[in-house]
């Protein structure tokens, strides 16, 4: 037994896994509903990294064994009575939470009351009535609960379509077997590139059903640092710092890795080329 752990340690020195086993992941970007504390320092790259969590600063160039796990910074903030009571500087204790109306399976089952948020009745999933009756018209339908920009593009996309562009967009709509609905005047709106629905509420046979899947609602949408970025970062500076974002929401380049609510995949570029044409 001794053995295995003496192999398995000069193992992760080789090879530089530098996290002990079990470990809380880093290197990945807070969604944004999660508010961390200021004195919770991302790295430039806006993710999180060892001395977010840890107030000893050298903590990732010391043996895991001579690390002081019983020093007050060991948690920055702390000492803590408890674990959780550290989690929740960043993660929200459940009663806290904002209802994830996109959450829509109840241990296995549909909860209809989600559908009401949104629907005045709740359709049956697979057999949807003829007109579909909003609590509000559809343009409007995720403000309140989301923002008019959620997020850099959302605000620049609320534009009137071209005609050259609708065509291109009927011919997407056709070829991925997808509805990309457009608010009144022809205008990009959330529902034309997001989906309300959790995966698999509607069927993947039904155009409205087709959808990426893979994701998670509860985990939301996650994005992984990128080597671009420094270019990015250089590219944008000045527009950047115009824009006087708060430390929890620096810009970067990040690679998606996962996608959720979306009818087509940005990662790879589909849901753009379903409107965009760009030159090869
Ligand atoms: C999101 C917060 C967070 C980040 C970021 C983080 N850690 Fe931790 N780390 C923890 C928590 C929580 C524990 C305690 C786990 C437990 O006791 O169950 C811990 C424990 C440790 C321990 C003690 C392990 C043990 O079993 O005694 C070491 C060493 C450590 N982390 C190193 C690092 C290094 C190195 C980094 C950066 C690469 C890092 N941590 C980033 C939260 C974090
Ligand atoms: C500095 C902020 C921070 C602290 C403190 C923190 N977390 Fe996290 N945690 C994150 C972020 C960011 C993610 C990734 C996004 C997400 O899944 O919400 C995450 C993800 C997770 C996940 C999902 C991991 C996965 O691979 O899917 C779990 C479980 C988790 N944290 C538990 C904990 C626990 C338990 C603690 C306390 C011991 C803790 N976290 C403390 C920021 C934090
Ligand atoms: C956040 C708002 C929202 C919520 C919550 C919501 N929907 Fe919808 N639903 C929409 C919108 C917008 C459309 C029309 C565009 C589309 O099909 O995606 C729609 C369309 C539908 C359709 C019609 C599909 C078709 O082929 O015409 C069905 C069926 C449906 N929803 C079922 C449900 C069910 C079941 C629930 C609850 C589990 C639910 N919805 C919750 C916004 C919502
Ligand atoms: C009743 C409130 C409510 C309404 C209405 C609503 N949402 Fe949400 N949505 C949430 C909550 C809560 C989450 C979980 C993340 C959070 O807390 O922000 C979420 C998460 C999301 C996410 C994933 C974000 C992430 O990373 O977690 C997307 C995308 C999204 N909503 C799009 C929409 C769109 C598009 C509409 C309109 C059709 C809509 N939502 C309507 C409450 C709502
Ligand atoms: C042109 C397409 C497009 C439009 C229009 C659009 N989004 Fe998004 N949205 C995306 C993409 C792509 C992502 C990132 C990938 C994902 O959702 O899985 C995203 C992410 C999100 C997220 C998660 C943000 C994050 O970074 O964690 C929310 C919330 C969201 N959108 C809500 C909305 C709302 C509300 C509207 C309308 C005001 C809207 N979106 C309009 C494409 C769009
Ligand atoms: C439903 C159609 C549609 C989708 C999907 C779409 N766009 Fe657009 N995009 C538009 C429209 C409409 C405009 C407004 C200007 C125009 O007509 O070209 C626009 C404008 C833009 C602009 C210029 C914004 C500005 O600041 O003026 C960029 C950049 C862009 N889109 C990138 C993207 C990317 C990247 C994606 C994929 C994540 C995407 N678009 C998905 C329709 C779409």
């Amino acid at each position: 037994m001794k053995k295995t752990i003496l192999i398995l340690f000069l193992w992760t020195n080789v090879i530089a896994v530098e996290l002990p086993p079990l470990h809380h992941p880093v290197g990945i970007s807070p969604p944004q509903k999660m508010q961390l504390p200021n004195e919770f320092e991302l790295d430039k790259d806006g993710l999180l990294q060892c001395v977010t969590c840890h107030g000893i600063k050298d903590i990732a160039d010391l043996p895991f064994d001579e690390v002081d796990v019983k020093a007050n910074h060991f948690f920055n903030g702390g000492p803590y009575q408890q674990l959780t009571d550290f989690c929740y500087r960043c993660h929200k204790k459940k009663s806290a939470q904002r209802l994830n109306i996109h959450k829509m399976y109840n241990v296995g089952k549909i909860d209809k009351k989600n559908c009401d948020y949104c629907h005045l009745e709740a359709p049956e999933p697979n057999n949807p009535p003829e007109k579909l009756e909003f609590r509000l018209p559809k343009e409007k339908l995720c403000w309140g609960c989301h923002l008019k920009t959620p997020h850099l593009n959302a605000l620049t996309h609320n534009r009137k379509v071209s005609a050259e562009m609708l065509k291109i967009i009927k011919i997407s709509e056709q070829k991925h077997k997808v509805i990309l609905p457009l608010g009144a005047e022809n205008r990009v709106i959330c529902i034309t590139c997001h989906t309300a629905h959790e995966a698999g509420i509607i069927d993947s046979n039904f155009a409205s059903g087709k959808q990426v899947r893979g994701g998670d609602v509860s985990k939301g949408v996650i994005y992984r640092s990128h080597a671009w970025d420094r270019v990015y970062q250089a590219d944008k500076k000045e527009r950047i710092s115009k824009l006087n974002l708060n430390q929890n929401h620096k810009l970067s380049y990040q690679r998606l890795e996962q996608e959720v609510l979306l009818r087509l995949s940005a990662k790879n570029g589909i849901l753009c080329r379903a409107c965009h044409q760009f030159k090869d």
